[in-house]
C-alpha cells in the first residue's frame, strides 16, 4: 500500500562535478527500477544542476536544509522559494547533525516543515534517539516530543506529504545498526503517535524511513519490515552502486 522511498543524504560530500558524475551513474543504473521512489539530498552548491541532471528520469532531489522565510535579510541562508525556482522536490529537516551541531529546536524545525509545506515541496523530517536515551528507556519519549514538536499545527492533509524518518543517532555513521526487529518496533510506535496526531488513516498513508547505517547488506531485511517503508541512507549514498545495490532490494 505504501510505495517505498528510498533517500540518499550527501550532507557535505561531492562538489558539483562529483554530484553530476554519481547522478549520472545513478540515472543509468536505475532506469529499470519500477517501485522504488528515489530522491538523493545534495549540498546546496549542487542542487541547480543536479535537478537539470536527473530531469526526465526517476530520481528526485533533495536539499539538506532551509531557512523558513521566503526572503528578506537573513544572511547566508536559503529560503524555500529559492529551492521551489531551481525545482528541488524534497527538504530534509531536523536531521540530528543539525539538531546536535546548529542547536535546532523542535520549535525552529517546525517552522521550516510549515515553509516547505506551503510552498509545494516535501519535507523529510528526522528525528532519533542518541545512546543514552535508548539505554534510559527514554526512545518513546523523545521521539513523540520530536514529532509532536515538528508536526505541530499541521493539517491532517499537509501531515501526510511528511516523510518522517527515523534514524537512531547511535547507529548514524557507526556500522551499527538497529535490528530489524527493533527498528520495526520504533517504527510502529511512531506510527501510533502519527495516528493518535491526525488519525489512523493518515498514519498507514505516511511514510516512515529507517536511517543510520543502512548498507546493501542489511537494506533487505530492514525494508521488509512492516512499517519501514523506505530509508535515508548517508555513507552507502555517496557511491551509484552501492546505493543502487541498496534499491534494488526494495524494487
Ligand atoms: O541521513 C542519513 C543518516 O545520517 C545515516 O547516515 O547511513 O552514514 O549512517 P549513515
Amino acid at each position: 500500500m505504501r510505495r517505498l522511498v528510498i533517500a540518499g543524504n550527501w550532507k557535505m560530500y561531492k562538489n558539483n562535478k562529483e554530484a553530476v558524475e554519481t547522478l549520472t551513474q545513478l540515472k543509468d543504473l536505475t532506469k529499470e527500477v519500477k517501485n522504488v521512489d528515489i530522491v538523493i539530498g545534495a549540498p546546496f552548491t549542487c542542487l541547480s544542476d543536479a535537478v537539470k541532471n536527473v530531469e526526465g528520469s526517476n530520481i528526485k532531489i533533495a536539499a539538506e536544509n532551509v531557512y523558513p522565510k521566503l526572503e528578506g535579510a537573513y544572511t547566508g541562508e536559503v529560503s524555500p522559494k529559492m529551492l521551489k525556482d531551481i525545482r528541488v522536490t524534497y527538504v530534509i529537516l531536523g536531521h540530528s547533525e543539525r539538531r546536535e551541531y546548529f542547536k535546532e529546536s523542535d520549535e525552529f524545525i517546525n517552522q521550516k516543515i510549515k515553509a516547505v509545506l506551503e510552498i509545494g515541496m516535501k519535507p523529510i523530517l528526522c528525528i532519533g534517539e542518541k545512546l543514552e536515551e535508548r539505554e534510559g528507556g527514554k526512545t518513546l519519549e523523545v521521539l513523540t516530543k520530536q514529532i509532536k514538536g515538528g508536526l505541530v499545527d499541521l493539517s491532517k492533509e499537509e501531515a501526510e506529504k511528511v516523510i518522517v524518518a527515523y534514524e537512531p543517532v547511535w547507529a548514524i555513521g557507526t556500522g551499527k545498526t538497529a535490528t530489524p526487529e527493533m527498528a520495526q518496533e520504533t517504527h510502529r510506535e511512531i506510527r501510533n503517535v502519527l495516528a493518535a496526531m491526525f488519525g489512523k488513516d493518515k498514519a498507514d498513508k505516511m511514510i516512515i524511513q529507517y536511517g543510520g547505517s543502512m548498507k546493501p547488506e542489511n537494506a533487505k531485511d530492514l525494508l521488509s519490515q512492516e512499517d519501514i517503508d523506505g530509508g535515508l541512507v548517508g555513507g552507502a549514498s555517496l557511491k551509484a552502486d552501492s546505493f543502487f545495490e541498496i534499491i534494488k532490494t526494495g524494487n
